[in-house]
């Protein structure tokens, strides 16, 4: 692939969409790897949002072009859009928009969820108890010997299991009940916003921990940042936005660190099952510091969530935590159910068929999520363009910095430099700021790949 032959070429000369160019490099690396399990069949990547693109549209004669949907067409695309736009406070956007901010899919969940659910609705009433049943689920889907997780994890007993409403609910209530107002709680940064709101509105302060927003920087954060006198760490991971894994190594350094200081450290793993350490093998990232000696997981709260993995924002699916230490893990139960803060009945029932039945089809958007994020390293590579910019090991999202300076000649007249700029070109990612780091967008990529493409042309050629 001749990129620097892209160079001297004029707009006009340039074609239409670039993914059956990324789909030949794509067959060639299929190529190279021996792996019989390992789906590396681009068409069938492509093919898997082109049928969440038509499943999801009831529009009679709406035209679907193979590989070039337009975002028009998309029902779902149309409520997601609304959402953020009402989000941003832009009642509108100048062009047809592309929606890529909020961190839902473009695809509707596993239809076995939805049958569950619907059976339910119409036999069950009043309050029900599964919890048992969801403990059980949340256990064998941890299970090394299960069809997610690889042998690094560690097994999670049903009897440390929480089922709660929501993740950031979750990460507020262990604040409230582990620590006190005035208390300084580490949290990276940047990070989901929410997570330092919770800090903020218990009345605690916050301490930063900086993590790195390039592509090449190494796995870990800046040890000697880290604060003995903290009662509590809050650390998003994989992390949202940058998608950051830490290191084994890095991880065994927090916990250990946090074990010797008695600092309790809650992690937000929601974007956990979106791991693509490994080229063309995405896989579920383990628990956090599972590697970690047993004694020093003690004072850890996981929590993760149905939600995210399995897209039922609208329902939506179950968060839990996953509390090892059994005193803490009763302080917290009664917490939240003091609260009536715990997972809701149907709920339950969406973890429980998602954790279940959902494995292949988990399995299939991880592969085509996979792939998009390779065509935006492509995307770049073709162009020859040198934006500051991450996908990280984890999630489906591009962090870009729209205010790096690029040496090619291609950005430096056309890219837009603000996140407002991206909003006039109908680009309605999210803004940077929200994460704390203004100058930044996050571009959601669980969608279509002529999507990304269209977004791409538009950010950096405003070409479209
Ligand atoms: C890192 C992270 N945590 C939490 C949430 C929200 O979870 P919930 O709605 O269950 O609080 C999101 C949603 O995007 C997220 O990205």
């Amino acid at each position: 692939m001749g990129r620097h032959s892209k160079m001297g070429l004029t707009e006009a000369k340039q074609p239409r969409s670039l993914l059956s160019k990324m789909d030949a490099s794509y067959h060639a690396a299929s190529g190279k790897l021996r792996s019989s399990s390992v789906t590396l069949n681009a068409q069938a990547c492509q093919d898997f949002w082109h049928a969440q693109w038509t499943a999801s549209s009831s529009d009679e004669g709406a035209e679907y072009t193979r590989n070039m949907p337009m975002a028009k067409d998309n029902k779902h695309m149309h409520t997601r859009t609304k959402f953020l736009s009402q989000q941003t406070g832009e009642s509108t956007t100048p062009v047809d928009p592309l929606g890529m901010g909020i961190a839902d899919m473009d695809c509707p969940p596993p239809g076995v969820i939805g049958k569950r659910l619907a059976a339910a609705l119409s036999s069950h009433y009043g309050y029900h108890d599964i919890h048992h049943a969801t403990a059980n689920a949340v256990s064998h889907w941890f299970k090394p010997q299960g069809t997610q997780h690889i042998a690094a994890n560690s097994p999670v007993s049903p009897h440390s299991v929480v089922g709660v409403a929501s993740v950031v609910s979750a990460v507020d209530v262990a604040l409230k009940t582990f620590c006190q107002p005035g208390d300084s709680i580490m949290i990276l940064t940047p990070t989901y916003g929410p997570l330092k709101a919770c800090i903020a509105l218990n009345g605690m302060q916050a301490h930063d921990i900086a993590i790195s927003t390039s592509s090449k920087a190494a796995h870990s954060i800046n040890l000697n940042a880290l604060c003995e006198n903290a009662s509590a760490m809050v650390l998003c991971h994989p992390n949202n936005p940058t998608g950051t894994v830490l290191s084994e190594q890095c991880q065994e350094e927090i916990v250990t660190f946090c074990h010797q200081h008695n600092i309790l450290l809650v992690t937000d793993e929601v974007h956990s099952e979106f791991g693509f350490s490994s080229p063309y093998r995405p896989a579920s990232v383990p628990l956090f510091g599972s590697k970690s000696r047993l004694r020093d997981r003690c004072n850890i709260i996981h929590i993760n969530s149905v939600s995210k993995a399995f897209n039922l924002a609208a329902v939506p699916g179950a968060s839990y935590a996953i509390v090892p230490n059994p005193d803490s893990k009763q302080q917290f139960a009664q917490a939240i159910k003091a609260r009536h803060l715990e997972a809701s009945f149907l709920s339950q029932l969406a973890l429980i068929a998602a954790y279940k039945d959902g494995g292949a089809w988990l399995n299939a958007l991880r592969h085509s999520i996979d792939y998009n994020r390779q065509f935006v390293d492509f995307y770049f590579n073709y162009h020859g363009l040198h934006p500051d910019y991450t996908l990280g090991q984890a999630g489906y999202f591009l962090w870009l910095n729209l205010e790096s300076k690029d040496a090619s000649r291609y950005t430096c007249t056309s890219a837009a430099r603000s996140f407002q700029a991206c909003l006039d070109r109908g680009v309605m990612g999210t803004d940077g700021q929200s994460f704390g780091a203004p100058g930044f967008i996050r571009l959601n990529l669980a969608c279509h790949p002529r999507v990304i493409e269209q977004a791409l042309d538009r950010i950096f050629f405003n070409r479209f």
